[in-house]
C-alpha cells in the first residue's frame, strides 16, 4: 500500500491545483471518495461499496479550460520586432486583441489562464494603464476586478468616473502593462515589459484618450522609464505623446492607507485636467 502524502505535499498539491485555475473544491453531486480505489489509493476502499457505481462518475466542477496555445514560437526570433509588427498591423482594438492573442513570443501566457486585455470604455478620455493581472483578472479576463480594483473604482466614483458610464466624458478605459499573470504575482521582468509595450502603445494609440494614468510603479517603469513612484506621483509628465499622471497603485494604498490622502488629491487632478480640456 502506497503510504499517505504529507500534509505539506497536499497542501503543496492544492497550491498547485489553484495555480492551474481550479476554483472549486466542491462537486455538484457529492462523491465517495472511498469507493474510488485508484484515485486514492492508500485508502482501503470499504467492503460492499461499487466502485463502478453513480458516484464513480459524478461531475466535478472546474475552472473553464485555458484556451488552445498559439504555434510555438520560432526561435531566435526577435520578439521585441515581433510584437511591433503584430502591434502596427492590428487596424482596431479588437483585432489588436486577437494579435495579442495569438502573439507567441511571451511565456508568461504558458502559466496564465486567460489574456487579460482591457475594461471600461474604449475612447474614454481617460486611460488607466496597470501592471499586470493578479488572480481574480486571470479568472475572469478583466483587468482591475480584485481588491485593489475595487478601490480603483471606489476612488473614481466620488468625481463620476467610471468604467461603466455611458458618456465617454464621464468613462475610464482601463489595461495593464502585461496582459498575462505572472506566477505568483512576481514583478513583470523588463524583458517582458520591453516585449509587450508596442502593444501596449497601440492600444493607446486606437483607444484615442486625451488623458493617461499610470498605476503605479511597474507602470511609470514601462511608460515613462522611471521609478520611483513616491517621487513621481502626482506630478503630470508624458507618455507616448499624452500627458501622464503617475498615481500610487491601489493595491499600495490597501496596504498603506495614509497614502489614500495623496491619491485622493490625484484623482481630483485628473478630474480637474478633464474638465479644463
Ligand atoms: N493590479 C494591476 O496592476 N492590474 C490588475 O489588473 C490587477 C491588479
Amino acid at each position: 500500500m502506497m503510504p499517505a502524502p504529507s500534509r505539506s505535499a497536499l497542501i503543496d498539491a492544492l497550491a498547485w491545483q489553484v495555480e492551474l485555475g481550479v476554483t472549486e473544491a466542491i462537486g455538484d453531486v457529492p462523491v465517495d471518495r472511498t469507493a474510488l480505489p485508484d484515485r486514492a489509493p492508500w485508502l482501503p476502499a470499504p467492503p460492499g461499496r461499487n466502485p463502478a457505481g453513480p458516484a464513480a462518475t459524478a461531475p466535478t466542477r472546474v475552472a473553464p479550460a485555458r484556451p488552445a496555445p498559439p504555434p510555438a514560437p520560432a526561435p531566435d526570433v526577435d520578439t521585441v520586432e515581433a510584437a511591433e509588427a503584430a502591434a502596427t498591423g492590428a487596424r482596431t482594438i479588437d483585432a489588436l486583441r486577437a494579435a495579442m492573442e495569438a502573439f507567441p513570443h511571451c511565456a508568461l501566457r504558458q502559466g496564465a489562464r486567460q489574456l487579460v486585455f482591457a475594461d471600461g470604455r474604449p475612447g474614454a478620455r481617460l486611460m488607466i494603464v496597470g501592471e499586470a493581472p493578479g488572480r481574480e483578472e486571470d479568472e475572469t479576463g478583466l483587468p482591475f476586478v480584485g481588491r485593489a480594483g475595487r478601490l480603483l473604482d471606489l476612488m473614481f466614483a466620488p468625481v463620476g468616473l467610471s468604467r461603466t458610464a455611458p458618456d465617454l466624458e464621464r468613462a475610464l478605459y482601463i489595461t495593464n502593462i502585461l496582459p498575462w499573470r505572472p506566477p505568483q504575482n512576481r514583478d513583470p521582468r523588463p524583458d517582458e515589459i520591453a516585449m509587450m509595450k508596442p502593444f501596449l502603445a497601440r492600444h493607446v494609440e486606437l483607444a484615442r484618450p486625451d488623458l493617461l494614468i499610470a498605476m503605479g510603479n511597474i507602470s511609470c517603469q514601462a511608460l515613462l522609464g522611471r521609478r520611483g513612484i513616491t517621487r513621481l506621483r502626482g506630478t503630470w509628465t508624458e507618455a507616448l505623446g499624452l500627458p501622464c499622471l503617475p498615481m500610487f497603485h491601489p493595491a499600495y494604498l490597501l496596504r498603506n492607507p495614509a497614502a489614500k490622502r495623496e491619491a485622493w488629491a490625484d484623482v481630483l487632478e485628473a478630474a480637474a485636467r478633464l474638465e479644463a480640456r
